[in-house]
C-alpha cells in the first residue's frame, strides 16, 4: 500500500506533456518557486529558466536543482549579461516556447506605489517582448511584472506595431482571485476551491474590483462585510509588503497564482478550453485594457467574456476603477508612442 500511494503522488508531480515555457527573472523570488510549478504541469514538456548574471542565485543553479525532482521535464538555464539585449541572446532558451511568465523586475519596496516602478520594469518587459516577437512570436507572453496596468497597454501596443497579434501579451491577475477566494473561504469556513469570484479592471489599489455578487458564497455575506473584503483585496499586496519589512513583496502566492494563469494557457493550448482572469486589450468597457474572465484556447486568448451583471455597489466601483485604470493605461500607450 505504500508504494503505491508515494506512486501515486509522484505521479502528480510529473510533466511530461508537449509544451515549452520559460520563466524569465527565474532565480528570483516569484521565479523559482514559479519555476517549480510548471516543472510539475502536466503539460509541460520543457522549462527554460533565464536570468541575469548578478541574480541572487545563478540560473543553472536553479536549474540543476529542479533538474533533481521526479518530473519528466527538461529544466534548462540561461544567464543573461546586464547590458545586453535579450533578442541578442536568447534564441535557444525561447525558440519553440508556448508560454513565457515573466516576474523579472524590480519589487515593490514600502512607500514605493506602482507607479514609481514603472519605467525601469516597462524597460525590462520591452527587453523580453523584443525578444518573444523575434524568437517565439506564437507564445503567449504572461507579465507578472508590475505595474500590470500601464506595461501590459505599453506591450500590447509594441506588439501591434510590430504586426504581432496584441492578445498574445496577458497580464497576470489571477493572484486578486486567489485573494478573494481565499478571504471569503477563511470568513464562510467553506473550501477556497468552491468559490470562484472573478475580479475584474485591473491590478493595483481600486481598479482592482472583485464581483462578489457572482459568486454564490460570497453573494449571501452582509454589504458590511463584502465592502470589509473589497477593500482587504484591494490591498493585499501591501499587507505583504509590510509583513515581510522591506524584504520583498508576494512571492509564494504570486508564484501560485502565476502557475495558476500558466495552467489555464497551457491546457487551452492543449485542447482543453479554460477560463481564468486576465488583463487583456479588451473591448467589454469603454476601456482599451481591461481584466476579466478570458477563455484560453489553442492559441491562447480565444474569447475576452462579458463583465457579466453587477449590483449597485460594484457599478460605483466601475466607474471609480475606470478613471484610475484611464490613467494608468495612458501611460503604457505614451511609452509605447515613443518606444524606438
Ligand atoms: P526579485 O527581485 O526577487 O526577482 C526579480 C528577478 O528578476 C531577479 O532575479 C532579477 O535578477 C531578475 N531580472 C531583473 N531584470 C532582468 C532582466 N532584464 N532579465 C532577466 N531577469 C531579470 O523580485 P520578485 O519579488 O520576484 O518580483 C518580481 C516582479 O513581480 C516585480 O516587478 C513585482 O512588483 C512583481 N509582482 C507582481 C505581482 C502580480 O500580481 N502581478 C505580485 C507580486 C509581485
Amino acid at each position: 500500500m505504500g508504494a503505491s500511494c508515494s506512486a501515486g503522488i509522484r505521479k502528480a508531480i510529473m510533466g511530461g506533456g508537449s509544451h515549452k515555457v520559460c520563466v524569465c527573472g527565474g532565480a528570483g523570488g516569484i521565479g523559482q518557486p514559479l519555476c517549480l510549478l510548471m516543472a510539475m504541469d502536466p503539460n509541460v514538456r520543457e522549462l527554460s529558466i533565464v536570468d541575469l548574471n548578478v541574480a541572487m542565485v545563478p540560473p543553472d543553479g536553479v536549474a540543476k536543482d529542479l533538474g533533481h525532482i521526479e518530473s519528466k521535464v527538461k529544466v534548462t538555464g540561461y544567464v543573461m549579461e546586464v547590458g545586453t539585449a535579450p533578442k541578442d541572446s536568447l534564441e535557444d532558451c525561447l525558440s519553440g516556447c508556448s508560454l513565457v511568465l515573466v516576474p523579472a523586475g524590480m519589487p515593490r519596496k514600502p512607500g514605493m506605489t506602482r507607479d514609481d516602478l514603472f519605467k525601469v520594469n516597462c524597460d525590462i518587459a520591452k527587453g523580453m517582448v523584443e525578444a518573444c516577437a523575434k524568437f517565439c512570436p506564437q507564445a503567449v507572453v504572461a507579465l507578472i511584472v508590475n505595474p500590470v496596468n500601464s506595461i501590459v497597454p505599453a506591450m500590447a501596443e509594441l506588439y501591434s506595431k510590430a504586426g504581432l497579434d496584441p492578445w498574445k501579451i496577458v497580464g497576470v491577475t489571477s493572484l486578486d482571485s486567489v485573494r478573494a477566494n481565499k478571504f471569503v473561504a477563511d470568513l464562510t469556513g467553506c473550501h477556497p476551491s468552491n468559490i470562484e469570484v472573478p475580479v475584474i479592471g485591473g491590478h493595483a489599489g481600486v481598479t482592482i474590483l472583485p464581483v462578489f455578487s457572482q459568486d454564490p458564497t460570497s453573494a449571501c455575506l452582509a454589504p458590511s462585510k463584502i465592502e470589509e473584503l473589497d477593500k482587504r483585496t484591494q490591498d493585499a499586496g501591501t499587507e505583504v509588503v509590510h509583513a515581510k519589512n522591506g524584504k520583498g513583496s508576494a512571492t509564494l502566492s504570486m508564484a501560485y497564482a502565476g502557475a495558476r494563469l500558466g495552467r489555464a494557457v497551457l491546457a487551452g493550448m492543449s485542447g482543453r478550453p479554460t477560463v481564468e482572469c486576465a488583463y487583456v486589450k479588451s473591448d467589454v468597457t469603454d476601456l482599451p485594457y481591461f481584466a476579466s474572465q478570458v477563455l484560453f484556447g489553442k492559441g491562447g486568448v480565444s474569447r475576452v467574456l462579458p463583465i457579466g451583471q453587477l449590483n449597485d455597489y460594484e457599478k460605483r466601483r466601475l466607474n471609480e476603477a475606470t478613471v484610475q485604470l484611464k490613467t494608468e493605461i495612458n501611460t503604457g500607450l505614451r511609452y509605447a508612442k515613443d518606444a524606438k
